[in-house]
Protein backbone atom coordinates (compact mmCIF):
# COMPACT_ATOMS: atom_id res chain seq x y z
CA UNK A 1 0.00 0.00 0.00
CA UNK A 2 1.28 3.66 -0.93
CA UNK A 3 0.78 6.52 0.98
CA UNK A 4 -1.08 9.24 -1.03
CA UNK A 5 0.61 12.75 -0.72
CA UNK A 6 0.04 15.91 -2.53
CA UNK A 7 3.05 18.38 -2.32
CA UNK A 8 3.11 22.21 -1.95
CA UNK A 9 6.53 23.57 -3.05
CA UNK A 10 8.59 26.29 -3.78
CA UNK A 11 11.68 25.39 -5.42
CA UNK A 12 13.84 26.34 -4.59
CA UNK A 13 17.00 24.02 -4.29
CA UNK A 14 16.27 21.64 -1.65
CA UNK A 15 12.14 21.91 -2.35
CA UNK A 16 13.72 20.25 -5.84
CA UNK A 17 15.57 17.64 -4.01
CA UNK A 18 12.63 16.55 -1.84
CA UNK A 19 10.84 16.50 -5.26
CA UNK A 20 13.27 14.14 -6.47
CA UNK A 21 12.86 11.75 -3.28
CA UNK A 22 9.03 11.62 -3.64
CA UNK A 23 9.00 10.79 -6.81
CA UNK A 24 11.07 8.09 -6.64
CA UNK A 25 9.69 6.22 -3.27
CA UNK A 26 7.81 3.49 -3.79
CA UNK A 27 6.39 3.65 -0.47
CA UNK A 28 4.66 7.34 -2.00
CA UNK A 29 2.24 8.37 -4.61
CA UNK A 30 2.31 11.75 -5.37
CA UNK A 31 -0.77 12.78 -6.85
CA UNK A 32 -0.29 16.50 -7.26
CA UNK A 33 2.27 19.22 -6.99
CA UNK A 34 1.65 22.67 -6.13
CA UNK A 35 3.45 25.85 -6.42
CA UNK A 36 3.60 28.81 -4.44
CA UNK A 37 5.39 32.14 -4.17
CA UNK A 38 8.84 32.11 -1.39
CA UNK A 39 12.04 31.30 -2.69
CA UNK A 40 11.81 32.96 -6.14
CA UNK A 41 8.50 33.93 -7.57
CA UNK A 42 5.71 31.61 -8.43
CA UNK A 43 6.14 31.46 -12.48
CA UNK A 44 9.68 30.43 -11.53
CA UNK A 45 8.63 28.09 -8.78
CA UNK A 46 6.13 26.68 -11.07
CA UNK A 47 8.65 26.57 -13.95
CA UNK A 48 11.07 24.52 -11.87
CA UNK A 49 8.50 21.98 -10.30
CA UNK A 50 7.78 21.31 -14.12
CA UNK A 51 11.66 20.79 -14.63
CA UNK A 52 12.06 18.00 -11.90
CA UNK A 53 8.51 15.90 -12.78
CA UNK A 54 9.52 16.30 -16.47
CA UNK A 55 13.13 15.37 -15.69
CA UNK A 56 11.84 11.81 -14.29
CA UNK A 57 9.46 11.59 -17.23
CA UNK A 58 6.26 11.25 -14.88
CA UNK A 59 2.89 12.61 -15.84
CA UNK A 60 2.48 14.10 -12.28
CA UNK A 61 0.27 17.65 -12.26
CA UNK A 62 1.60 20.79 -11.31
CA UNK A 63 -0.36 23.93 -10.52
CA UNK A 64 -0.03 27.78 -10.10
CA UNK A 65 -0.63 28.91 -7.05
CA UNK A 66 -0.48 32.19 -4.86
CA UNK A 67 1.55 35.13 -6.16
CA UNK A 68 2.03 36.80 -2.82
CA UNK A 69 1.54 35.99 0.52
CA UNK A 70 -1.93 36.51 2.50
CA UNK A 71 -1.27 39.91 3.49
CA UNK A 72 2.57 40.51 4.34
CA UNK A 73 4.61 41.78 1.42
CA UNK A 74 6.47 39.17 -0.87
CA UNK A 75 10.30 38.67 -0.18
CA UNK A 76 11.95 36.13 -2.16
CA UNK A 77 15.30 34.30 -1.25
CA UNK A 78 16.91 34.28 -4.40
CA UNK A 79 20.22 35.18 -2.18
CA UNK A 80 19.60 31.69 -1.04
CA UNK A 81 18.55 29.70 -4.20
CA UNK A 82 20.09 31.87 -7.20
CA UNK A 83 17.62 33.90 -9.72
CA UNK A 84 15.96 30.84 -11.19
CA UNK A 85 15.25 29.28 -7.64
CA UNK A 86 17.11 25.91 -9.28
CA UNK A 87 20.78 26.91 -10.88
CA UNK A 88 23.28 24.78 -11.79
CA UNK A 89 21.75 22.47 -14.21
CA UNK A 90 20.46 22.35 -17.68
CA UNK A 91 16.87 20.96 -17.53
CA UNK A 92 16.34 22.20 -21.08
CA UNK A 93 13.44 24.43 -22.61
CA UNK A 94 10.86 21.65 -22.61
CA UNK A 95 9.52 20.89 -19.80
CA UNK A 96 5.44 20.90 -20.15
CA UNK A 97 2.55 23.48 -18.72
CA UNK A 98 0.99 23.89 -15.31
CA UNK A 99 -2.41 22.40 -15.58
CA UNK A 100 -5.43 24.75 -16.02
CA UNK A 101 -6.44 24.90 -12.81
CA UNK A 102 -5.29 27.55 -9.85
CA UNK A 103 -3.22 25.52 -7.15
CA UNK A 104 -6.50 25.91 -4.78
CA UNK A 105 -8.83 24.29 -7.05
CA UNK A 106 -6.50 21.47 -8.14
CA UNK A 107 -5.67 20.90 -3.78
CA UNK A 108 -9.50 21.01 -3.59
CA UNK A 109 -10.50 18.31 -6.34
CA UNK A 110 -7.14 15.72 -6.17
CA UNK A 111 -7.65 15.71 -1.69
CA UNK A 112 -11.49 15.64 -2.43
CA UNK A 113 -10.85 12.57 -4.85
CA UNK A 114 -8.87 10.96 -1.89
CA UNK A 115 -10.45 9.53 1.16
CA UNK A 116 -7.24 10.40 3.09
CA UNK A 117 -3.87 12.20 1.85
CA UNK A 118 -0.94 13.92 3.53
CA UNK A 119 -0.31 16.98 2.81
CA UNK A 120 3.54 18.32 2.27
CA UNK A 121 4.48 22.06 2.41
CA UNK A 122 8.01 22.86 1.53
CA UNK A 123 7.06 26.41 1.34
CA UNK A 124 5.03 29.06 2.72
CA UNK A 125 1.51 27.79 3.22
CA UNK A 126 -0.24 30.69 1.56
CA UNK A 127 -2.10 28.26 -0.97
CA UNK A 128 -3.13 25.97 1.97
CA UNK A 129 -4.53 28.64 3.98
CA UNK A 130 -6.45 29.86 0.67
CA UNK A 131 -7.51 26.08 0.01
CA UNK A 132 -8.92 25.99 4.00
CA UNK A 133 -10.48 29.10 3.71
CA UNK A 134 -12.87 28.70 0.62
CA UNK A 135 -13.24 24.60 1.20
CA UNK A 136 -13.36 23.82 4.57
CA UNK A 137 -14.28 20.34 3.62
CA UNK A 138 -11.33 19.17 2.24
CA UNK A 139 -10.07 18.98 6.33
CA UNK A 140 -11.65 15.90 6.93
CA UNK A 141 -9.82 14.13 3.91
CA UNK A 142 -6.21 14.95 5.24
CA UNK A 143 -4.98 12.60 7.28
CA UNK A 144 -1.90 15.02 8.57
CA UNK A 145 -0.04 17.83 7.35
CA UNK A 146 3.77 16.91 7.41
CA UNK A 147 5.14 20.60 6.70
CA UNK A 148 8.62 21.80 6.43
CA UNK A 149 8.81 25.26 8.16
CA UNK A 150 9.11 26.81 11.66
CA UNK A 151 11.86 26.36 14.81
CA UNK A 152 11.41 26.40 18.48
CA UNK A 153 15.02 27.12 18.52
CA UNK A 154 15.77 30.38 16.68
CA UNK A 155 14.94 31.65 12.96
CA UNK A 156 17.10 31.73 9.91
CA UNK A 157 15.42 34.63 8.32
CA UNK A 158 14.90 36.55 11.60
CA UNK A 159 16.63 35.70 15.28
CA UNK A 160 13.05 34.61 15.73
CA UNK A 161 11.48 33.50 11.85
CA UNK A 162 12.52 30.96 9.79
CA UNK A 163 11.53 31.58 6.06
CA UNK A 164 8.55 29.75 5.19
CA UNK A 165 6.89 31.16 8.32
CA UNK A 166 8.09 34.17 8.17
CA UNK A 167 6.85 35.16 4.44
CA UNK A 168 3.52 34.53 5.15
CA UNK A 169 3.02 34.02 9.20
CA UNK A 170 -0.77 34.83 8.53
CA UNK A 171 -1.17 31.82 6.14
CA UNK A 172 0.71 29.73 9.25
CA UNK A 173 -1.52 30.71 11.93
CA UNK A 174 -4.40 29.72 9.54
CA UNK A 175 -2.72 26.11 9.37
CA UNK A 176 -1.72 25.64 12.49
CA UNK A 177 -5.40 26.51 13.62
CA UNK A 178 -7.24 24.11 10.73
CA UNK A 179 -7.41 21.42 13.49
CA UNK A 180 -5.81 18.74 11.69
CA UNK A 181 -2.87 16.82 12.50
CA UNK A 182 0.60 18.62 11.75
CA UNK A 183 4.32 17.26 12.31
CA UNK A 184 6.45 20.44 12.08
CA UNK A 185 9.60 19.56 10.42
CA UNK A 186 11.63 23.03 11.35
CA UNK A 187 15.28 24.19 11.74
CA UNK A 188 15.27 22.38 15.23
CA UNK A 189 15.99 19.14 12.99
CA UNK A 190 16.65 20.61 9.45
CA UNK A 191 19.74 22.75 10.48
CA UNK A 192 21.31 19.25 12.20
CA UNK A 193 21.23 16.89 9.26
CA UNK A 194 23.43 18.77 6.83
CA UNK A 195 24.22 16.52 3.73
CA UNK A 196 27.78 16.52 3.90
CA UNK A 197 30.66 17.82 2.02
CA UNK A 198 31.62 14.23 0.78
CA UNK A 199 27.79 13.24 0.65
CA UNK A 200 27.67 15.60 -2.12
CA UNK A 201 30.55 14.64 -3.91
CA UNK A 202 29.42 11.29 -4.31
CA UNK A 203 25.99 12.51 -5.93
CA UNK A 204 28.78 13.58 -8.79
CA UNK A 205 29.75 9.94 -9.56
CA UNK A 206 26.48 7.92 -9.42
CA UNK A 207 24.18 8.33 -12.22
CA UNK A 208 22.39 11.67 -13.85
CA UNK A 209 20.48 12.25 -10.94
CA UNK A 210 23.45 12.78 -8.59
CA UNK A 211 24.96 14.74 -10.95
CA UNK A 212 21.47 16.70 -11.56
CA UNK A 213 21.42 17.02 -7.54
CA UNK A 214 24.81 17.84 -7.05
CA UNK A 215 25.03 20.68 -9.55
CA UNK A 216 22.01 22.11 -7.78
CA UNK A 217 23.42 21.85 -4.03
CA UNK A 218 26.89 22.79 -5.14
CA UNK A 219 24.95 26.35 -6.19
CA UNK A 220 23.05 26.42 -2.79
CA UNK A 221 24.23 29.47 -0.70
CA UNK A 222 22.93 27.90 2.69
CA UNK A 223 25.14 26.13 5.10
CA UNK A 224 28.90 26.24 6.04
CA UNK A 225 31.77 24.06 5.39
CA UNK A 226 30.72 20.79 6.84
CA UNK A 227 27.82 20.63 4.73
CA UNK A 228 24.24 21.87 3.62
CA UNK A 229 20.78 21.66 5.24
CA UNK A 230 18.08 19.45 2.66
CA UNK A 231 15.30 21.49 4.88
CA UNK A 232 12.57 20.01 2.38
CA UNK A 233 14.14 16.78 2.19
CA UNK A 234 13.37 16.06 5.65
CA UNK A 235 9.70 16.12 5.62
CA UNK A 236 9.70 13.04 2.69
CA UNK A 237 12.99 11.55 5.31
CA UNK A 238 10.34 12.05 7.97
CA UNK A 239 7.48 10.28 6.27
CA UNK A 240 9.74 6.83 5.21
CA UNK A 241 11.25 6.83 8.65
CA UNK A 242 9.88 8.35 11.28
CA UNK A 243 12.15 6.21 13.40
CA UNK A 244 15.01 8.45 12.94
CA UNK A 245 13.11 11.47 14.88
CA UNK A 246 12.48 12.51 18.05
CA UNK A 247 9.49 14.31 18.13
CA UNK A 248 7.17 16.08 20.97
CA UNK A 249 3.82 17.46 21.00
CA UNK A 250 2.68 21.15 21.99
CA UNK A 251 0.90 24.22 21.01
CA UNK A 252 2.44 25.68 18.31
CA UNK A 253 1.04 29.31 18.00
CA UNK A 254 2.44 32.01 14.77
CA UNK A 255 3.59 35.78 15.56
CA UNK A 256 1.95 37.77 12.94
CA UNK A 257 3.54 41.24 13.61
CA UNK A 258 6.15 43.04 16.10
CA UNK A 259 10.05 41.90 15.97
CA UNK A 260 9.21 38.11 16.08
CA UNK A 261 6.95 37.96 13.03
CA UNK A 262 6.92 34.44 11.58
CA UNK A 263 7.74 33.20 14.79
CA UNK A 264 6.37 29.74 15.95
CA UNK A 265 6.21 29.83 19.86
CA UNK A 266 6.28 26.53 21.12
CA UNK A 267 4.21 25.94 24.45
CA UNK A 268 6.58 23.21 25.13
CA UNK A 269 5.67 23.62 28.71
CA UNK A 270 2.21 23.37 28.07
CA UNK A 271 1.39 27.13 30.15
CA UNK A 272 -1.02 28.37 27.73
CA UNK A 273 -3.21 25.70 26.19
CA UNK A 274 -4.53 23.63 29.13
CA UNK A 275 -2.33 20.40 27.87
CA UNK A 276 -3.87 20.91 24.74
CA UNK A 277 -1.47 20.17 21.47
CA UNK A 278 -2.12 21.30 18.13
CA UNK A 279 1.51 20.12 16.46
CA UNK A 280 3.95 17.38 16.86
CA UNK A 281 7.34 18.81 16.74
CA UNK A 282 10.59 17.11 15.51
CA UNK A 283 13.13 18.47 18.19
CA UNK A 284 15.79 16.02 16.74
CA UNK A 285 17.01 13.60 14.28
CA UNK A 286 19.84 10.77 13.30
CA UNK A 287 21.83 12.68 10.67
CA UNK A 288 23.78 9.98 9.50
CA UNK A 289 20.82 7.94 8.60
CA UNK A 290 19.78 11.15 6.81
CA UNK A 291 23.03 11.18 4.74
CA UNK A 292 22.80 7.37 4.43
CA UNK A 293 19.42 7.56 3.17
CA UNK A 294 19.41 10.14 1.02
CA UNK A 295 22.62 8.62 -1.30
CA UNK A 296 21.34 5.19 -1.15
CA UNK A 297 18.19 6.45 -2.71
CA UNK A 298 19.68 8.33 -5.60
CA UNK A 299 21.83 6.03 -6.68
CA UNK A 300 18.61 3.48 -7.17
CA UNK A 301 17.78 6.50 -9.74
CA UNK A 302 18.51 6.13 -13.05
C1 LIG B 1 13.01 26.84 4.00
O1 LIG B 1 13.19 28.09 3.32
C2 LIG B 1 13.45 27.88 1.97
O2 LIG B 1 14.47 28.72 1.51
C3 LIG B 1 13.79 26.42 1.81
O3 LIG B 1 13.37 25.95 0.55
C4 LIG B 1 13.05 25.76 2.94
O4 LIG B 1 11.73 25.43 2.56
C5 LIG B 1 14.08 26.72 5.07
O5 LIG B 1 13.95 27.74 6.01
CA1 LIG C 1 11.06 25.37 0.26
Amino acid sequence: MTTKIIMDTDPGIDDAAALTMAINAPELDLKLVTAVAGNVTVDKTTANALKIVHFFGKDIPVAAGAEQPLIKPFEDAARVHGESGMPGYDFGEDYGKPIDKTAVEALHDAIMAEDEVILVPTGSYTNIALLFSQYPEVKSHIKKIVAMGGSISGGNMTSAAEFNVFTDPDAARIMYNAGIPIVMVGLDVTLKALLTKDTIAKLATLNETGKMLNGLITHYNDGTDEGRPMHDVNTIFYLLHPEAFTTKKMWIDVQTEGPAIGCTVGDVRGAYHDGKTNAEVCVDIDADAFNKWFIERVAEMD
